[in-house]
């Protein structure tokens, strides 16, 4: 009884920030994302009667404690549909540096949850499948499917899923990541999603998300870059003017994620097709067109307190090895 399964991190272009039901990780709204090919997380899930409690080992580190409470609850659920009362040990390993300040629990939640359900003959459709990842932690809904995907925010655990829109192929966007910080974030998102509805910019950003999530997709769809990069910035300049409204405040930006905002903007300017999109943390996400990588990467490296840069490029939907 024993499963692999790998799963890509994502990047949303339209963000998840705040839940209507924060048990079942319900949304507030719908979000939208590209996965990243060339970041993964692989993940063996292995359940035996010789285990008296489950076990997760996570790039050679050994997890404890609300770390492995979160993995047993989340294995609970796959248990229960299958009937099964059996301990799991789950090894796990990104394919980028833990702590390299890329997020890790979109891939590593889809990836369980995969290996989860195949270790335990449970035939899931890609939409159960979504949901239950979801579960673990929101993005991970959107690591399940390929390429370019909208998670519907739904109404229940049922219809709170993702599906791709377009396959990775689509379109050839280059996320350029500029790497400023490494640092555990202060505020992880499971606390910072329950802080989004003190913020009073929250109900504003609800209510016109739908809207640029709308947009958006229309925008991948036509491969409409200019159209793509104003939604983009707007999306997540909103999320984080609500992040730094909320009671106490977020601030993840760091004088570096600022520059590079700055120097993104020019550039775009300049006529360069290049836009930024930042999650909950100080690394900037540079989505670009594949002509125009060469050149960002080269400015985005210039920038003093960038310190690393990783590419990635649209990727496709969790898979299991044999
Ligand atoms: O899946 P979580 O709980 O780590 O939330 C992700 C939140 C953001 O990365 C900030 C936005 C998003 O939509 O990915």
């Amino acid at each position: 009884m024993q499963a692999t399964a790998c799963a890509h991190s994502n990047i949303a272009f339209i963000k998840y920030w705040g839940n209507r039901d924060h048990a079942l990780r319900l949304p507030a709204n719908s979000s939208f994302s590209m996965n990243l090919g060339g970041l993964f997380t692989r993940t063996t899930v292995r359940f035996s009667a010789a285990l008296s409690a489950d076990r997760a080992v996570v790039d050679g580190r050994v997890l404890e404690g609300a770390s492995l409470a979160r993995i047993t609850a989340h294995l609970d659920y796959a248990r229960r549909l299958a009937g099964c009362t059996l301990r799991a040990e789950v090894v796990s390993h990104n394919n980028f540096p833990t702590g390299a300040g890329i997020a890790s629990s979109a891939s590593a939640f889809a990836a369980l949850s995969l290996a989860a359900a195949a270790a335990l003959n449970l035939n899931l459709s890609e939409a159960e499948l979504s949901a239950y990842a979801r579960l673990g932690s929101g993005s991970a809904a959107r690591s399940v499917p390929g390429g370019f995907v909208i998670w519907h925010m739904g109404e229940d655990h049922r219809s709170s899923y993702a599906e791709s829109i377009a396959p990775p192929t689509h379109w050839q966007l280059i996320d350029l990541i500029a790497i400023i910080s490494t640092a555990h974030k202060a505020v992880g998102s499971t606390e910072g999603h329950r802080l989004a509805e003190s913020s009073p910019l929250q109900a504003a950003r609800l209510a016109t998300s739908a809207a640029r999530l709308e947009q958006c997709a229309r925008a991948v769809l036509e491969r409409d870059f200019e159209r793509l990069a104003r939604l983009v910035e707007l999306d997540s300049d909103i999320m984080h003017a609500v992040m730094q409204t909320s009671t106490p405040p977020l601030l993840y930006w760091l004088p570096p994620t600022v520059a590079v905002m700055h120097r993104v903007r020019q550039l775009r300017a300049e006529g360069v097709g290049v836009c930024y999109t930042i999650d909950a943390g100080a690394n900037v996400h540079c989505l670009c067109l594949p002509e125009a990588a060469e050149r960002v990467r080269a400015e985005l490296s210039a920038i003093e307190g960038v310190r690393e840069i990783r590419m990635a490029q649209p990727g496709g939907g969790a898979w299991l090895e044999s």
